[in-house]
């Protein structure tokens, strides 16, 4: 089963980026978690992110016909961008949505998900363990 992972803006600054919401381990840290944990539970694995809108939906049309599922933490566009709720239902992948905290006891502003209405899943406030279990809930579908 091949699983694409997108992680949106700022993601890459990990480790930088307010520590006390999301951790000190930094980006590499977290794609090395994602690549292993994709290797114990016998998925293929492809990592991206971008901090540009256009090429997370371009990268999302891309997937079309190649992978089997899509792992998203869309970062700060999962407030903002019906773009990447319309390519996930252009494509019809089934998706998973991972956010590090757990924005519903954040700010108001990130309490709302547009990506929420097409995931089949959203996984929040688990840190990098939240990207095993979403990759599991693929796992144990097949
Ligand atoms: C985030 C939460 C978003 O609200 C924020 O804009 C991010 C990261 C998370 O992983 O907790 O950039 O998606």
């Amino acid at each position: 089963m091949k699983i694409l992972v997108i992680n949106g803006p700022n993601l890459n600054m990990l480790g930088i980026r307010e520590p006390a919401i999301y951790g000190k381990q930094d980006f590499a840290a977290l794609e090395a978690f994602i690549r292993s944990s994709a290797e114990e539970l016998g998925l293929s694995v492809s990592l991206f992110q971008s901090n540009h809108e256009g090429e997370i939906v371009d990268v999302i049309q891309s997937a079309y016909g190649v992978y089997d599922g899509i792992v998203i933490n869309p970062a700060a566009y999962t407030h903002t961008s019906v773009a990447i709720l319309d390519a996930l239902k252009a494509v019809g992948i089934p998706t998973v949505e991972v956010h590090l905290s757990d924005i519903q006891t954040r700010e108001e502003f990130r309490r709302h998900s547009y990506v929420s209405l097409v995931a089949e899943k959203t996984v929040c406030g688990l840190g990098f363990e939240g990207y095993r279990t979403a990759l599991a809930y693929f796992a144990h579908a097949t």
